[in-house]
């Protein structure tokens, strides 16, 4: 692997745990202002001390972003169709060019496996691995999921074996209660989960000590931290799981008296 593509990986996973905590905020590109992200700057500003990375779109991240952050930046580069249209409609949105002058350290593009746009999307990333493979950019895959198809071990497996096949270098999947060991396996690259769908906070913190538990390498969360009734004190919960071990119980103590002190960030970027 040549340097700048450990380098840029290197800054993504911490070297101590040699797990990550992305913080998703990319929910916009398909669905416009969603709940918790009507005001991105507002939202996103107090996290970024506490993640490891921003996956986020170059247009939020032009807009309501400081430059003087030192998160590391994870470009989400595919897009297409709104949330009215048919989801797997998908292209590649932005270039290698433009992720490289917003000194972004990886690149995030959707696949919709067994969707009707499939064969597409896979070769989009593709494409996309090939141009970031010339200069030392790590591809994160996000295997979508259509509402016909079943969030279970079988179909995340393949879609997340598929993934690295043709080349992604991190996946991104969703957590499945059955046999979430066997999709880690079946994939020879880290995965991190999607949270999917805003839970109690407990229970996003039970899932994310299970995935990790069972070989996931992180998190790749929106919905479950910047919709929290405390995102600051949610997403350092996720950080103890995800780093320090916590487990769901301890996590969720530190949730709870971080909340109740009112705790946000002091560094408002
Ligand atoms: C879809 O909008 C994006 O890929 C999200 O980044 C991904 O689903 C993670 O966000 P959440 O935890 O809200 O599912």
């Amino acid at each position: 692997m040549d340097w700048g593509m450990k380098n840029r990986l290197a800054s993504i996973f911490n070297q101590k745990s040699g797990r990550t905590v992305m913080l998703a905020v990319d929910h916009g590109y398909f669905q416009g202002p969603t709940t918790g992200l009507k005001k991105p700057r507002e939202t996103i500003g107090p996290l970024l001390p506490f993640c490891d990375s921003l996956f986020v779109t170059r247009g939020i991240l032009r807009n309501c972003i400081n430059p003087t952050t030192s998160t590391p930046i994870f470009l989400r580069v595919s897009g297409g169709p709104s949330v009215l249209g048919e989801l797997s409609n998908e292209d590649i949105t932005t270039s290698m060019k433009e992720a490289l002058r917003l000194n972004a350290v990886g690149v995030g593009i959707s696949i919709f496996v067994g969707e009707k746009n499939e064969e597409r999307t896979i070769g989009n990333l593709g494409r996309l691995v090939n141009e970031a493979e010339e200069y030392g950019m790590p591809v994160l895959a996000i295997t979508a999921v259509g509402k016909e198809m079943a969030r279970d071990a079988r179909y995340l497996g393949l879609a997340s074996r598929m993934a690295a096949e043709i080349g992604a270098h991190i996946v991104k999947t969703y957590y499945c209660a059955e046999d979430f060991n066997k999709v880690v396996e079946g994939c020879p690259v880290p995965i991190v989960i999607a949270g999917g769908k805003k839970i109690p906070e407990k229970e996003a913190l039970e899932m994310s000590y299970n995935a990790v538990s069972k070989g996931a390498a992180g998190v790749d969360m929106g919905r479950n931290i910047f919709q929290s009734e405390n995102p600051a004190a949610m997403i350092r919960a996720v950080r103890a799981v995800v780093h320090e071990n916590y487990t769901p119980d301890e996590a969720f103590e530190l949730f709870n008296r971080l909340k109740d002190k009112k705790v946000v960030s002091q560094v408002v970027e």
